[in-house]
């Protein structure tokens, strides 16, 4: 028998429970043995519960049982994860968790945790749920080197611009009808400002550069000030805006940055929407590879994380390697980055004086506008945008164009 503790009764932990509930038979093939969940840990009682006699509201009962092969943390955060998830590692148990804070924060030192003690740190719900791609970084790519990955890595952002894109609605109306929906969290902030699509391709970039990637040198700007008007715009040039998460490699340098992007037709995002997930992977000899599917979700996320207990399960006492050390890993300061740049000034700036400053502009023509000028400008580099746009007072908005 496998014993296993899921520390949280919350949505994906409960999920984890139904997941192994509805697919017993199948798993217990799998791992050749039976999976048991012998704990839960909630602060919470659970009156009813068909899993009432297995909470429990104190760690040491878990941390100190040596039945408990596999730790499943789905309590999101960094504390008191991380110093659960220590504390299993230390004692010979693995852990199998969806918490992106906790992965993106003490990953590499965690990976190295789990070496000394031979057993596993394994996080594919981390990043795009469901979705399948932290194992395939780890093990079918890794013939590759990785040049680049691009990434719609949160779901909630997608799903508003997508809904501001059919209805034409503004950023907050939506945000608080996604909100009464449930769609949304109360407190949108690290959805809307970008914070966990940054810790996602904080992640991803680790993985595929085999260093730390630390998100705090990841430049991130949310979708808050996209507004109907940018909206109109992108339809008129028939592209679409998304969240983009995205490294590059260019030569020596490591790109990475989380920012709203406007994507053409052509582009391999373009059909991603509502709350889906899509992952562009780009490597040397591979060429291109997508990943699409549901990035967040109960039993979507649970299920990812079920296939890291058997996982676990089938690796007991050897630890699966994982390319990512503590090293850290500089990024390239995205002021050397190239774009296009979409740009909206209000209307006392002629055409002629926005030339004399970007160089060949295309002027773009949205209904129902008149009181402004946009353009989209040729291909610059982020400082020498900054320069141009800085001589002007009268910017309304600018969004980077993907080339
Ligand atoms: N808040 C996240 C999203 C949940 O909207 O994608 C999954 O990490």
């Amino acid at each position: 028998m496998i014993n296993i503790a899921v520390l949280g009764y919350g949505t994906v932990g409960s999920g984890v429970v139904e997941v192994i509930g509805t697919n017993q038979d199948s798993i217990n093939k799998k791992i050749e043995d039976e999976l048991n969940i012998k704990y839960i840990l909630d602060l919470r009682d659970f009156p009813g519960d068909p899993m009432e006699s297995r909470i429990v509201h104190d760690y040491s009962v878990i941390s100190s049982d040596d039945e408990v092969d596999i730790i499943v943390e789905v309590l999101g955060g960094v504390e008191p994860a991380y110093t659960f998830v220590k504390e299993a590692l230390s004692k010979g148990k693995s852990v199998a968790t969806s918490n992106k804070e906790l992965v993106a924060a003490h990953g590499a030192e965690l990976i190295a945790l789990a070496k000394q003690n031979k057993v596993n740190f394994l996080f594919e719900a981390s990043v795009g749920g469901g979705i399948p791609i932290i194992r395939p970084l780890n093990s079918s790519l890794t013939a590759e080197n990785i040049t680049e990955i691009t990434g719609i890595l949160n779901g909630t952002t997608n799903y508003i611009l997508t809904k501001m894109t059919e209805d034409g609605s503004d950023f907050e109306d939506v945000l608080r009808e996604a909100q009464e929906k449930g769609y949304a969290e109360r407190n949108p902030e690290a959805d809307v400002e970008g914070y966990d699509a940054c810790r996602k391709i904080a992640i991803l970039t680790s993985l595929a550069c085999g260093k730390q990637v630390d998100y705090q040198d990841i430049y991130t700007e949310g979708i808050t000030k996209i507004s109907a008007a940018d909206i109109r715009y992108a339809k008129a040039m028939k592209q679409s805006i998304k969240l983009l998460a995205t490294m590059k490699k260019v030569g020596q340098n490591l790109f990475c940055m989380v920012c709203p992007m406007l994507i053409g037709q052509n582009h391999p995002l373009i059909n991603v929407n509502d709350v889906f997930n899509g992952i562009f992977v780009h490597g040397n000899m591979l060429d291109d590879a997508m990943f699409y599917g549901r990035g967040a979700g109960k039993l979507p996320t649970a299920s990812a994380v079920v296939a890291d207990v058997i996982e676990a399960a089938r690796h007991r006492h050897v630890s699966i390697k994982t390319y990512w050390s503590t090293e850290k890993k500089e990024l390239t300061n995205i002021d050397e980055s190239i774009h296009k740049y979409f740009v909206r000034l209000k209307k006392n700036i002629d055409e002629t004086t926005v030339e004399t400053v970007f160089g060949r502009v295309e002027m773009v023509k949205a209904q129902g506008i008149s009181d402004e000028i946009a353009f989209v400008t040729p291909i610059m580099e982020e400082k020498d945008f900054k320069k141009a746009i800085a001589q002007f007072d009268s910017v309304l908005n600018y969004i980077r164009v993907a080339i």
